[in-house]
């Protein structure tokens, strides 16, 4: 960690503690434990929601998103001065190509902007940074056991922002590395570890499941499974962008490989590049499907198309532009019998695709290979990632983040151990 962001990290601390009030003393509870939410997938847009507000009321969960956003807050609602340590932090985070006001322009007593932005659409807005109030349950990692409701630091929001978000979405809940972002503002309100465990839900009826705060992670199986262990031992280094710095979770690709043979990429395809801030691979819930630049895309799809010659093929549908007759294919649990695509990680670690992964059903008839182009179905963005995994590839897989140490671990896909992730039991359990 940088002498920077530890000291990013410490003046967070200080000015929320300040905002916040000390954060024992304040949360509804003496908490210490983690606490568990649901989390949704939207079946019209194919993005995830997680259920962190009093009632229920949903918020679009961004994995790379720097904040908390509510839109239409109600008014009065409580604000900050501009000149507060609070205030600098939360409108530090200004997206890329967002206006934003200089710090400088804080005139004595003003209320504290903050910059909240639709990350589906890139939509900009600026509004009052104010405080959010959350609730979710503890958990042991089985059960919900108790409500708890605390205070964050987040910002209003313009209800235009709204657009583009899954129905009935309030607004957006930021999971990024940064001091505002959930899992953040969980550890320090709650007192408990900067990590968080996701699991995206593969079917838009079911519901998956997100623990904030470390601890163990139960899934219902026969008999039941505990995977945070497992996961903790075995992480890999996430790495940062040292030129946007925008807390999106990057990790290192070195190769691609389909049916066990390498794909041929060119040198360096997968570096992330330090001073230009392009390349290097990043995890995104707002992109359904995993996006590669044309260089990598190209020699994959055709290493792929090759590997799965015998099948019959069926026109293209949009974004998709391989598509499989759906009888001609056989199931594993798995999913689809094809040929497995290895994304080739640190340590010799692969992060593996079989079928369940690299196919996606999009009619009764047609399976399309679930892996799009940059540039073509969605725009190459001028610092651009080589690789962007998107929501469907991470779905019905265990990931976990862990923000002090800067590390990640995954699972295999839940399947090959007979469970999955609408298998959190939310019944409350003893406390
Ligand atoms: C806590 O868990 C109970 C039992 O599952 C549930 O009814 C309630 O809605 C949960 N509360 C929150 C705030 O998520
Ligand atoms: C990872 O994938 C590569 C390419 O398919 C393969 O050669 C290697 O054996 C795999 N490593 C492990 C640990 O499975
Ligand atoms: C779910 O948790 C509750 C409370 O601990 C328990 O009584 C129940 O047996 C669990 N369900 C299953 C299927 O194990």
């Amino acid at each position: 960690m940088s002498l920077h962001r530890s000291s990013v990290a410490l003046v967070a601390l200080l000015a929320m503690s300040v905002v916040l009030g000390s954060p024992r003393c304040t949360a509804s509870t003496d908490v210490h434990k983690p606490i568990v939410a649901r989390v949704r997938k939207d079946a019209s847009t194919s993005l995830y929601t997680i259920a962190i507000k009093v009632g229920g009321v949903p918020l679009l969960l961004d994995l790379a998103g720097p904040l908390l956003w509510l839109a239409n807050c109600p008014s009065p609602h409580r604000t900050f001065p501009c000149d507060t340590g609070v205030c600098k932090i939360a409108s530090w985070n200004h997206p890329p190509n967002c206006p934003h006001m200089p710090a400088t322009a804080c005139s004595k007593g003003a209320a504290c902007t903050a910059y909240p932005y639709n990350p589906v659409d890139g939509r900009c807005g600026h509004d009052d940074a104010t405080t959010i109030t959350l609730a979710a349950n503890a958990t042991e990692g089985k059960n919900p056991l108790f409500p708890v409701s605390f205070r964050a630091v987040g910002s209003c929001a313009p209800g235009e922002l709204l657009a583009s978000l899954p129905p009935g979405t309030a607004g957006v809940a930021g999971l990024s590395r940064l001091p505002l972002s959930l899992p953040w503002q969980v550890g320090y309100r709650l007192d408990v570890p900067k990590q968080f465990a996701l699991c995206l839900p593969g079917g838009s009826g079911s519901d998956g499941v997100a623990v904030f705060g470390g601890g163990p992670f139960q899934l219902l199986a026969a008999p039941p499974v505990e995977l945070a262990a497992g996961l903790r031992e075995n992480q890999l280094p996430i790495l940062r962008n040292p030129k946007t710095n925008n807390g999106a979770y990057y990790f290192r690709i070195t190769g691609i490989a389909v049916n066990q043979e390498k794909v041929p990429t060119p040198p360096g395809a997968f570096d992330l590049d330090p001073r230009r801030g392009t390349g290097g691979a990043v995890f995104s819930t707002v992109t359904p499907y995993t996006a590669l630049r044309p260089d990598i895309y190209r020699p994959l799809h055709d290493a792929f198309d090759a590997a799965t010659s015998g099948i019959a093929r069926a026109p293209p549908l949009a974004p998709f532009d391989m598509c499989y007759q759906a009888s001609a294919l056989g199931v594993t649990r798995l999913g689809y019998a094809v040929a497995n695509i290895d994304l080739m990680l640190e340590g010799g670690r692969n992060w593996t695709l079989s079928g369940g992964s690299s196919l996606v059903q999009v009619d009764d008839h047609t399976v399309c290979f679930a892996i799009v182009e940059m540039g073509v179905s969605m725009p190459a963005a001028a610092n651009s990632p080589a690789v962007i995994v998107g929501g469907f590839q991470m779905e019905e897989r265990l990931l976990m983040f862990d923000l002090e140490k800067g590390t990640f671990g995954f699972s295999g896909p839940l399947s090959g151990i007979r469970t999955g992730c609408g298998n959190f039991n939310f019944t409350r359990g003893p406390e």
